[in-house]
Order: C-alpha cells, then sequence, then structure tokens
C-alpha cells in the first residue's frame, strides 16, 4: 500500500534516531518515497549522509541553504507529502507541535502539512509518563495525529519502562493500514451524531449533560479517514470538526431529530453516539422565570427517541448504537440493541475506570446482533474509534 506515496520524514534529537535510518529503508522498500528532514540535533545521532544515502534525496535541516540561498519551502514539502512521519518524536518536539511553536523547518513543515500526521514518540520513561508530555499527547491526538506508541523495555538510560521507539517495522505497518484503510469505505455516506443535545427552559437556563462530544468525533474522523463520505450531527461541543468531515449543528433533541432524519435519507448508515435528552421542558418561557421562595416544579415531556425512529426506517442499512451503562450492562445493553433495530451497539460501562464522558481514553464492548460480543482494552478514544470503525466495515464490505 505504500507503493508510490510520499513520506516526509521528519526525524529529530533522540538515541532512537539510529532507527529511523531503519525506518528509511523499509519505506524505501516498500517503494515509498521519502523526504528526510532532520532537526540540527538529530545530526549529531545519525548523520544526513547515511540519511540521504538510503532515501535517495538529500536531506533538509534549514529553512535555506547557506552556500546558495535555495528555499527549502516547508508549504509545499506538506503540499508535497500524503503523509507525514515523525520518528523519533522527542518529548520537546512533541511539545512545540501541540503549542504551534514553528522554531526549525521540521515543526514549520507540521504546521503547513495538509496530509495525515504519524508520530512515534522515544524518550526515557519518566519523560514519557510526565503529564506534561501525556497532554500533549492527548493535544495531538484530538487534532487527529495518530500515534505510533512506544513500547516497553531497556532505554538508553539503562532504566526499564515505557518509552522505547516502536520497532521500524511497527511503524510502516500503521503506515501501511492507514493507507490500506484509506479506500476502504470509498463512496459509502455515513452519519455520526454526536455531543449532548441542549433543552432550553427559558431565555438563559437549559438542561444538558456531560456529554463532551469526543468518542463520536473520534468516529467520524476515523470513517472519514477510511475514505467514507461522512455528515456529523453535532450538539454543542468545544471540538473541530474532524478533517473532511461535514458538520451540522443542532441544539436540542428536536433539531436533531430533525437532521437526523434528513441526512440519513441518502445514507448507508448511521452510528449513533450522542447523548441525546430523554426529556424536555413540556413548556419553555420567553422570558427569565424569576427566584421565588417555593420549590419550582418543572414539567418534562419525552423527546423522540431517534435511534428507535431510525431503527424503523433503515431497512438494510446499518444502524449503530451506542449504551453508557452503569449496572447490568450487557442486559440493558442487549435490550436497547433490539429495542432499537441496531445491528450492533457499542458498550461503556461508568464503572471501568477512563471509560464514558470526557475521557480521552474507553474501554467498550461490542453486541452484534447475533449475540457475538467482543470485548476491547481500555483504549485511546482514536484507537476504540478504530476499532468500531472495524466493525461498520464488517458489515458494510461483506
Ligand atoms: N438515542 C437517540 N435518541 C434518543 C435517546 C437515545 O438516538 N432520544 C440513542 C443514543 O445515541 C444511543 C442509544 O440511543 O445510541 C442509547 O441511548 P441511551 O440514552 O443509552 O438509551 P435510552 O433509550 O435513552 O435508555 P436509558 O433509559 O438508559 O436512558
Amino acid at each position: 500500500m505504500l507503493k508510490g506515496k510520499k513520506i516526509v520524514l521528519g526525524v529529530t534529537g533522540s538515541i532512537a534516531a539510529y532507527k529511523a535510518a531503519i525506518l528509511v529503508r523499509s519505506l524505501v522498500r516498500e517503494g515509498a518515497e521519502v523526504q528526510v528532514v532532520m532537526t540540527a540535533l538529530a545530526r549529531q545521532f545519525i548523520t544526513p549522509l547515511t540519511m540521504a544515502t538510503l532515501s535517495r534525496r538529500p536531506i533538509l535541516v534549514e529553512f535555506f541553504d547557506p552556500e546558495n540561498g535555495q528555499w527549502n519551502s516547508h508549504v509545499s514539502l506538506g503540499e508535497w507529502a500524503d503523509a507525514m512521519l515523525v520518528a523519533p518524536a522527542t518529548a520537546n518536539t512533541l511539545a512545540k507541535m501541540a503549542t504551534g511553536v514553528a522554531d526549525n523547518l521540521l515543526l514549520t513543515t507540521y504546521l503547513s502539512a495538509r496530509c495525515p500526521v504519524f508520530v512515534a514518540p522515544a524518550m526515557d520513561l519518566d519523560m514519557y509518563a510526565h503529564t506534561a508530555t501525556q497532554q500533549n499527547l492527548g493535544l495531538l491526538r484530538s487534532r487527529g495525529v495518530q500515534v505510533v506508541e512506544p513500547g516497553e523495555g531497556e532505554l538508553a538510560s539503562g532504566l526499564t519502562g515505557k518509552g522505547r521507539m516502536a520497532e521500524p517495522d511497527e511503524i510502516v505497518s500503521a503506515l501501511d493500514r492507514f493507507f490500506c484503510k484509506r479506500r476502504s469505505l470509498a463512496g459509502r455516506r455515513l452519519m455520526v451524531t454526536a455531543g449532548p443535545t441542549v433543552e432550553p427552559i427559558d431565555p438563559v437556563r437549559y438542561i444538558s449533560n456531560h456529554s463532551t462530544g469526543k468518542m463520536g468525533y473520534a468516529i467520524a474522523g476515523e470513517l472519514a479517514a477510511r475514505g467514507a463520505e461522512v455528515v456529523l450531527v453535532s450538539g454543542p461541543t468545544a471540538l473541530d470538526a474532524p478533517a473532511g468531515v461535514r458538520r451540522v449543528d443542532v441544539g436540542t433533541a428536536a433539531a436533531m431529530c430533525e437532521a437526523a432524519q434528513r441526512e440519513f435519507a441518502s445514507c448507508d448508515g448511521a452510528v449513533m453516539c450522542a447523548a441525546v435528552a430523554d426529556y424536555t421542558p413540556a413548556e419553555v418561557s420567553g422570558v427569565k422565570v424569576k427566584k421565588g421562595g417555593e420549590a419550582w416544579r418543572l414539567e418534562l415531556k419525552p423527546t423522540e427517541d431517534i435511534a428507535a425512529l431510525l431503527g424503523r426506517q433503515k431497512g438494510d442499512r446499518l444502524l449503530v448504537g451506542f449504551a453508557l451503562e452503569t449496572n447490568d450492562e450487557q442486559a440493558h445493553a442487549g435490550d436497547k440493541l433490539r429495542r432499537k433495530n441496531f445491528d450492533f451497539i457499542v458498550l461503556n460501562s461508568l464503572r471501568d475506570a477512563g471509560a464514558g464522558f470526557g475521557h480521552d481514553t474507553n474501554k467498550i464492548s461490542i453486541l452484534h446482533r447475533d449475540g457475538r460480543v467482543a470485548g476491547y482494552a481500555l483504549k485511546s478514544k482514536r484507537e476504540a474509534a478504530a476499532d468500531i470503525a472495524d466493525a461498520v466495515e464488517g458489515y458494510l464490505l461483506k
């Protein structure tokens, strides 16, 4: 899958830079065109001559050649590339990528890149585990950067732990999988609902829930990365729409219902990830309700169950549901699966640490209509989204 792919390989100043030589050789052997961009410090770990010989192209370090003034355009590099890979990625470079620092050619190329970006972190175990590094990685992930996780083992410092750059083979297969996936859902139109809904009580107050939309956005991004045309019907969130995804913003459950029905009409399937309010105020006051001494009784009326409605209309289209439960998880999820006519349902339990609202991670199980149940480990929401997209492919591509 890497044949003819144009890859910018960013190499930063880590002892793992020696593995970048093997990485270039493997990428070239797979048929990729590789343009190496090194930081100044990386040159202390592996020579430009080695990298230029293996990649069959002069490597780039500076913004311009001091000898003849030739400009190395980071913009055209970013446009040229089908993917950018930073391997090894030091804690320093990851922090700069997360904050938008642009003080070398590698970083300006990253900021200009419109292609998918991969990073393979390499550092000492404590640097990797540090909250600063983890937050930077979380931020990069939330912007769509794919992290090839480091392995555990002996580190250059002599300590043992997680921080060793993934082996070149693993990095090549992560890229390979990505390019394989890219086309798998081409030609399919899919809808994802995500985020909370907001039900006004009066012009200043509302009823809502803790959904951040992260899981739904990750699913929309993953499906789009696999070539699907994705529409994301989203309640209010603080997130940017993933690359290539069309977002339809809604507020109330009623507005989400209308948009979801309209969009589903031209889709091959839908993933219902939104945390839709089950009840909405029976009456919305046109003016701010004034505080009185007594208790305030607010009458609520049920909202439309969007998933159940689409379940009745779906025909042979794919419909995927979500269930966030606190007890008797599988029984409740199985009940929703049947009641709403889902093909499969993704279950997460609030009893699992790291699962549910707001986290960057999730621990899911997938219950299929035929009774199969697949359990998954605690993973980043991006990786959980890939598992869900694999299940979607299982239905759409059979
Ligand atoms: N859902 C929906 N519209 C609603 C309520 C739920 O589309 N009005 C979808 C959710 O997006 C999710 C699935 O239905 O895919 C299950 O949502 P959940 O809130 O767990 O189900 P409920 O039927 O509301 O059950 P509960 O009593 O547990 O709230």
